[in-house]
């Protein structure tokens, strides 16, 4: 391997029951270089990398790290061969402090043996302040967002010496903000030497930080390129295997939204994230929610279902209060709600997928007094393979999805439950370009029939596609509802930053 190479890849496959997920994969990571791997979900791009990482062992093939060679790593090689990955779900210990997580396997001591958690704290507050995040280290896991765990997820895996980092989807859920801390230690590092394997779905994510791109379809390498010589348009055709064309345009048709008949959210507030936000929404509308993470949008949704406590809030459906007491009384009274943390709220990833599917419709439900089990798994078996889940069968344990897979399931159960009302927050993190048209697709076959469709969502290009009208939160208000020709990317990123017209 000539020395500008650090890592080599040779003819790596790994299958599962029914699944080809790598099949004699070759990949070059060069010293320096930000290397993106895209592929729709299930394309082997977490195999891949956990075989890096040395957390999953390969059937067959190769791996060279600065010029030695491996069949097989076990995570403590990995390690030792600086390798530091970043995982697609979040594997903090929540128990523990911010500085215990970052430092968990070596842990600085006192003379005496005890673990010197001043020093500790110490370390890992510095570490914090030259990665530019606010966190302080002595919180525990538990009580930060979503946002801040990713980001001390990717300051551990700093906290050792790395020559190899590997992020798979950092940015799945970052706003804007929290994007640019880590696209600026993104490459800071690389330019002093460091070599990054950048997973996203996010082309344009890869356009921005990424030196080159493999591309990975159904566990095969398909092509590899400079970022700089090559179009988004040929790495869609790769990735998907049609043009971006084809992908979904919204056919606005205001005629389906009945203005009388509608659901009325009237002054929620929870004391200091939520503030007296009121907004109407009606039958056969999509209206979105933007802003940055930590403006109130998930904290109003929870409130809204009635999963925290809120302060003052009246939900009232075709004039009639439907305010619910509790998550599982919004479900009787037809309100879906799919959380942003699909492993914490929304998933038993250990029963089958079916299961899963069928779960928010039973207890919708209750009342029927028996299932007609083949008849259910006829309908869930179309629903899957409408989001195009990738699975042998729909038997399959959720927790041997991949990531953007078990994504579709939590979708699938809300499309299926049959709701009059789903509030959707972050409906797409970690779903392919290709997959992500036709979930449009379907949550407007669901406003055709009528429903009320209200989705929280930090992809910009996401809300002023899909949605009829968008409100933005800023600090827990919602400070402008965007509506027909306003509602455009900048538009919406602008306002959710607080940059007014006359800033401009
Ligand atoms: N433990 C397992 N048992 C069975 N199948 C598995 C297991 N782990 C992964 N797979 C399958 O291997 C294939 C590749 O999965 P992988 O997680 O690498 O996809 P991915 O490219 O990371 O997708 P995503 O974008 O959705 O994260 C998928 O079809 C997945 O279902
Ligand atoms: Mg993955």
């Amino acid at each position: 391997m000539e020395s500008g190479n650090i890592l080599e890849a040779i003819n790596l496959s790994k299958s599962y029951p029914g699944v080809q997920a790598l099949d004699s994969v070759n990949f070059l990571l060069k010293r320096g270089e930000v290397h993106a791997i895209v592929g729709q979900n299930g394309a082997g791009k977490s195999t891949f990398i956990e075989i890096l990482a040395g957390s999953i062992q390969p059937d067959s093939g190769s791996i060279i790290i600065d010029g030695q060679d491996y069949v097989r790593l076990d995570p403590s090689q990995s390690i030792e061969r600086s390798i530091q990955t970043v995982h697609q779900d979040n594997q903090l210990i929540e128990e523990l402090s911010v500085a215990e997580n970052i430092y968990l396997y070596n842990l600085p001591q006192t003379k005496l043996g005890f673990v010197n958690i001043s020093l500790c704290i110490r370390h890992a507050d510095d570490l914090l302040d030259r990665l530019g995040i606010e966190t302080r280290s002595n919180i525990k896991i538990s009580s930060l967002t979503f946002v801040e765990k990713k980001l001390i997820s990717i300051a551990k895996a700093f906290s050792r010496k790395a020559k190899i980092l590997i992020l798979d989807e950092p940015t799945a859920s970052l706003d804007i903000e929290g994007e640019k801390i880590l696209f600026d230690i993104i490459r800071r590092n690389a330019e002093k030497g460091l070599s990054i394997i950048y997973i996203s779905h996010d082309l344009g994510e890869i356009f921005e930080v990424c030196d080159r791109v493999t591309v990975l379809k159904d566990g095969k390498k398909i092509a590899a390129h400079d970022v700089k010589n090559v179009e988004m348009e040929t790495i869609v055709h790769e990735m998907i295997g049609r043009s971006s064309h084809s992908l979904y345009t919204r056919v606005l048709n205001t005629a389906r939204i009945k203005s009388d008949e509608k659901l009325e959210i009237i002054d929620y507030s929870r004391y200091k994230v939520v503030d007296h936000v009121s907004f109407s929404v009606r039958k056969g509308e999509i209206f979105g929610i933007g802003g940055l993470v930590g403006s109130g949008r998930t904290e109003l949704a929870r409130i809204i279902i009635g999963l925290d406590k809120k302060d003052s809030g009246k939900l009232v459906f075709c004039g009639k209060d439907i305010t619910p007491s509790s998550p599982y009384d919004s479900i009787k009274k037809g309100i879906g709600y799919l959380t942003e943390n699909r492993k914490d709220d929304g998933l038993v990833v250990i029963r089958p997928i079916f299961e899963n599917i069928s779960m928010a419709r039973f207890a919708r439900d209750r009342h029927i007094p028996y299932l007609e089990l083949k008849k259910e798994r006829t309908t869930t078996e179309e629903i899957a393979s409408q989001l195009q889940i990738k699975t042998p069968s729909i038997s399959q344990l959720v927790i041997n999805l991949s990531g953007g897979n078990q994504q579709k399931v939590v979708l699938a159960k809300w499309l299926y439950a049959n709701s009059e009302i789903i509030l959707f927050d972050e409906p797409t993190v970690g779903v392919d370009v290709g997959s992500k048209s036709e979930i449009y697709h379907l949550i407007d076959n669901l406003v055709q029939q009528g429903k009320i469709i209200i989705i929280i969502s930090s992809d910009y290009l996401e809300l002023s596609s899909v949605c009829d009208r968008v409100g933005i939160m800023r600090f827990g208000k919602l400070i402008t509802i965007l509506e027909g020709a306003q509602i455009n990317e900048e538009n919406i990123l602008k306002n959710s930053l607080g940059v007014t017209m006359e800033d401009n």
